[in-house]
This record gives structure tokens, C-alpha cells and sequence, in this order.
């Protein structure tokens, strides 16, 4: 809609149609940026070859013909046969109007809505939240808020590890705590201890490993003491998530728990459904499916174990029921897992036993949203000081403190009261933007200095960009509503680079949502931040020469901080008006 792009294409499009009406199919009629103009278009070369003429001839014929009166200042053929267009400035002002009146700010609804499913963060219970939760839970969050913001309606699964036979050993570990003090503990977040005093006793002492394995037959069947222990530890265990997620500030809550166990009455149905659909084999007493191209070292194939030799059901087998009741009861067309790299196989033989099955079809489909791993500074997986595993909460904790620190430090002036507030929302930001400004599918290095830095791609640099906006209006002294209703004049070099950028904000949503990757809505508002810094440098705002002007420049000082505070919240990301 915004983007002056849009309707360049439609009207190349026409008009290759009309001339060429053999030679369209799969033409690349796209419009990209360029150094030597506002926008390129490349058809000439593709048309050329299919027409059997020379590529700067098609495109001179095409610019002699094309209509862009309104839109377009200027269409050149460059080089061997680009066209360069420059849009004119009237029109960038109207879609900068229009965009600033958008309750969406440009970013256009999907056309069809779909039911998206998210399968993120997915802790196990009773285990400490790591550094390495960090990522599925913020990508996560990403991915539902920008699924929203276009429309489509969102489920949050949380597919918690609640289930499995280290439940044995931990109600037993339960039971000689004591509920209360077991439920203390637990509460107050210490669930690393915990699973390890549970895990020590069991390696040590052989009665109590008698006694966590009775505990899991009991668990399995339904004892109703033991499903009340079990659902004590689920719910303490939750509670605590509940206390990272508020502080992270994602979406989750604990009404999107979707746990393993949640399937349990399924599994037996997923076995009889994959033995109807003639998949199921016996392999070494166990019941398994071999998904073709799957295979292990050896190029024996590799078989997805549905019910193990003791009769037990398996995770795999959790997943199958999982997407029988993601496409079947809530109807989710797509679904997206927001779970580490290791688990991409398994994940690829769930799809290609579901689809097997029959379950798993268009236009239903479940992609793999996988992510690399938080690295320390010396590039192995990060760890604490004692060699542990970093704990998330702490982080967090120390993430806001150091903010604290450094805006106690810049900006002395801001009341005490308010200082809390913004270093909450500077640390957790500075955390959540540099792991989600990273390629997911790529490690990247925790440094405290770089993302808490004010310069650079980091949140602290584009929320302080916001909040400078924030002062001008303050200093300006007027509501910044009125400047909405301005229809700005582009005109200095510095204005059309932040309103050519400005009016990218749609494709920038898109492409990061269509890609699952964040990471290029961060790259965009970095760049915003950057051409709104150079035009603010270049463009006297308060104090530019006319009224006509200075409102013009208000308009676009209003819609950048606009966009920037979007885009933040699309990743989940708060944006202090002061700092
Ligand atoms: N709880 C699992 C883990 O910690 C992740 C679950 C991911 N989701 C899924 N549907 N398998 O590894």
C-alpha cells in the first residue's frame, strides 16, 4: 500500500502485458533499490531474452510508453537496460500522509487471514529457565505480535516438558521435602536446586530409585495422590515461569500452558491411526514408522520410535498427537515450532509422518523456526562464572541493573521515580533486541558492553533516537496530533532518504514476518534511526525558517518515532518517552 514501489509494478505489469503479451510468465517485474536512483527495475533483461532484442532497446520502448505521471519524476534507462526511477516528491508526501493516518502506520492486512499457531519457549518443569530458553521465547513473542499486527489470528502453545520419568524422582524428592518447603523452593524459583538434589539422590541411593520408579508406574496410571503431587510441582513450576515471562515482558501466560501431558489421552489413538494408515512396524520390540530419507550413520534407516519395548509412548509420539490437534480441533493452518537447531530432525520426521499419515496437508503445514545458540566471549555455549549454565532471571536482573547504572550516569536529570522504569525498559530491551537483531539460525556472542551501548544496532541507540523525538514534541509544546493532518513537503536530500525509508515500513513487516526472521525488521529500524539522525542533523526542526516548514518536519519527526516505537513493540520491545 505505502510503498511508492507498488505502483510501479502494477504498472509495468500492464504495460508489458499489452506489448509482450507471449513473454510475461515468471517475468521478474520486481522494483529494488539502488545507489544511482530511488528505485531499479531489471524487466528489460528478461524481456529482451525472450523477445530476442537488445535489452536497452526493450527498455527504451518501455519508458517511452510507461504512464507514471503523479509517481515518478523521472524514468531513465541505465546501464544495459535498469530502469532508474525517482519518485516525485508530491506523491511521497500523500503516502506519508496517508501512512501517518493508518492506524496500522502502512503495514497492510494480510488478505486471507490464518489461524497461526506458536509453539514457543517450552521449558520443562521443575528446571531452571536458561540463557537458552531466551531465544525461542523472545523469537517466539516476536512472531506472535507481528502475526497479529497483520491481521492473522494468533494461538500461543507452550509445550512445557511436564511429563516422562524424571517425574518418579522428583515427587519422591517432592514427598521427603515436604510439600510446603518442596513448594517454597520451587516457588521462589530455585528449581535448579531442587531437580538436582532430586538427580543426586537417585544416582546415589538405590531405594530411592526403587521408589521414583513405582512413583512413574503410579504416575502413568492415574493414582490420584500422585496426580496431585505431579500437578503441585507443574503448578509451582509454572508459577515461576509466569514470574520470568511478566519480567521479560512476552505475551505468555500460564493460559497458554499446552504441556506434553495434555496429549497423553491421544497416544494410544495416534498408534491406532498410523497402524489403520499402514505405517506402523515392529522394530527390536518396539513399535516404530521409518520416514523415507531418513538415516543414520550406518545409511540404515532411521526409525521415529512411536511406542517404546516397555510400552511406553514416546516424545515423538507427543508431537504426532500435537499436530493432529493443532490442524484437527483448532484448525491452525500454519504452525510455526520455535525450537533449538538440535531438534531439526526430529521435527522433519514428525512433518514427514504426519503427512504420511494424510493429517499433515495443504494448507496446513508446520515449519521448523529454529535458532543457533547464545556463545560467551569465548564462543562456546555461555555459562556462569562457577561453569553453570546462566540462569535467565539472573540475567535479566543484571541487564536492568547495568542499565540503571548507565542512565544514572547520562541522564542525571531524570527523577528517581522514573529512572526505575526506564532502566527496566532499556535492560530487558537491550537483551531482547540483541538476541532477536541477530540471523536466528546463527549463534551470537552475549556482550553486555556492545548491547547495552547507545551506539550501534542495539535498543538503547533506537530507544534513545525515539525518546529525542519524544523531547522535541515536549519542547514543541503542542500535541503532536495536529502535525498528523500536515501533508509534508519533501524537498531537502536528507528528508526524501528518511521518507523513502519511512515508507519501507510495510515490506520491512512482511519480509521479517514471511521469513520468521526478526532480525530484518531490527535491520530496518536501525537504518530509520540512522537517516532520521542525519536529516535532524541537516534539517533544523523547531527552528526552521517558516511554520509551513517547521510542521512539515514535525510531521516526519512524528511519524519516525511512531514506526520506531511500532516496529520496538512488534519485537516486544518497550519505548520510554524520556531517557
Ligand atoms: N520442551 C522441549 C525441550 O526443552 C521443547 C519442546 C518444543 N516443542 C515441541 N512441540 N516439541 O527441548
Amino acid at each position: 500500500m505505502p510503498d511508492p514501489a507498488t505502483v510501479v509494478v502494477e504498472r509495468v505489469a500492464e504495460l508489458v502485458a499489452r506489448l509482450y503479451p507471449a513473454a510475461t510468465d515468471g517475468l521478474d517485474l520486481a522494483v529494488r533499490p539502488s545507489e544511482h536512483a530511488d528505485a531499479q527495475v531489471n524487466v528489460a533483461m528478461g524481456l529482451a531474452k525472450r523477445v530476442g532484442r537488445k535489452p536497452r532497446d526493450v527498455a527504451e520502448d518501455l519508458v517511452a510508453q510507461l504512464h507514471l505521471a503523479g509517481v515518478c519524476s523521472a524514468v531513465e534507462v541505465a546501464g544495459p537496460g535498469f530502469l532508474n526511477l525517482t519518485y516525485e516528491n508530491d506523491y511521497l508526501a500523500e503516502l506519508l500522509h496517508a501512512a501517518a493516518n493508518d492506524p496500522h502506520l502502512g503495514v497492510h492486512q494480510a488478505t486471507t487471514t490464518e489461524t497461526v499457531l506458536i509453539d514457543y519457549s517450552a521449558p520443562n518443569v521443575a528446571k531452571e529457565m536458561h540463557v537458552g530458553h531466551l531465544r525461542s521465547t523472545v523469537i517466539g513473542d516476536a512472531l506472535v505480535r507481528m502475526s497479529e499486527a497483520v491481521g492473522h489470528r494468533v494461538i500461543r502453545e507452550n509445550h512445557v516438558g511436564d511429563w516422562g520419568t524424571p517425574f518418579g524422582m522428583l515427587i519422591e524428592h517432592l514427598i521427603d521435602l515436604g510439600e510446603v518447603d518442596a513448594a517454597r523452593e520451587l516457588s521462589v524459583g530455585d528449581l535448579d536446586g531442587f531437580y538436582k538434589q532430586a538427580r543426586q539422590k537417585f544416582e546415589a541411593s538405590p531405594p530411592f530409585q526403587e521408589r521414583a520408579r513405582a512413583r512413574v508406574v503410579l504416575l502413568q496410571g492415574g493414582d490420584t495422590d500422585t496426580i496431585r503431587l505431579w500437578r503441585l510441582l507443574v503448578a509451582e513450576s509454572s508459577r515461576y515461569f509466569d514470574t520470568v515471562y511478566r519480567k521479560l515482558g512476552v505475551r505468555l501466560t500460564s493460559d497458554d500452558l499446552q504441556g506434553e501431558s495434555a496429549y497423553n489421552d491421544a497416544l494410544p489413538t495416534v498408534v491406532e491411526r498410523l497402524r489403520r494408515a499402514n505405517l506402523l512396524e515392529t522394530s527390536n520390540g518396539a513399535e516404530v514408522v521409518f520416514p523415507p530419507g531418513f538415516t543414520n550413520r550406518d545409511n540404515a534407516p532411521l526409525p521415529l520410535i512411536i511406542r517404546k519395548q516397555d510400552g511406553g509412548y514416546n516424545y515423538a509420539t507427543t508431537d504426532l498427537a500435537c499436530v493432529i490437534d493443532r490442524v484437527e480441533r483448532l484448525g491452525a493452518t500454519l504452525m510455526l515450532y520455535v525450537v533449538g537447531m538440535p531438534q531439526a530432525q526430529h521435527l522433519s520426521m514428525i512433518e514427514t509422518v504426519a503427512t504420511a499419515a494424510g493429517w499433515l496437508k495443504p494448507p496446513f503445514r508446520m515449519v521448523h523456526v529454529s535458532f543457533g545458540n547464545v556463545l560467551g566471549s569465548d564462543r562456546k555455549m555461555l555459562k556462569s562464572r562457577v561453569g553453570d549454565a546462566v540462569k535467565l532471571v539472573e540475567l535479566l536482573d543484571e541487564a536492568v541493573s547495568r542499565a540503571d547504572a548507565s542512565i544514572a550516569e547520562k541522564s542525571p536529570e531524570l527523577p528517581t521515580a522514573d529512572r526505575a522504569n526506564v532502566a527496566r525498559m532499556i535492560g530487558i530491551g537491550a537483551v531482547k533486541y540483541a538476541d532477536l537483531s541477530n540471523d536466528r539460525v546463527k549463534d551470537y556472542v552475549f556482550d553486555w558492553d556492545r548491547m547495552l551501548s547507545f551506539d550501534g544496532n542495539t535498543a538503547p541507540y533506537l530507544q534513545y533516537a525515539h525518546a529525542r523525538i519524544c523531547s522535541i514534541f515536549r519542547r514543541w509544546g503542542r500535541s503532536r496530533v495536529e502535525v498528523r493532518g500536515v501533508m509534508p513537503t519533501i524537498a531537502h536530500q536528507k528528508e526524501r532518504a528518511l521518507a523513502l525509508w519511512l515508507l519501507q515500513y510495510d515490506s520491512a513487516v512482511w519480509d521479517a514476518l514471511e521469513r520468521h526472521s526478526p532480525h530484518r525488521l531490527c535491520t530496518y529500524l536501525y537504518e530509520l534511526s540512522t537517516r532520521y539522525t542525519a536529516f535532524y542533523e541537516h534539517c533544523p526542526v523547531l527552528k526552521a525558517e517558516t511554520d509551513e516548514l517547521r510542521e512539515s518536519r514535525l510531521a516526519l519527526c512524528d511519524l519516525s518515532a511512531r514506526i520506531l516505537e511500532h516496529g520496538l513493540q512488534l519485537l516486544g520491545i518497550e519505548s520510554p518517552e524520556q531517557m
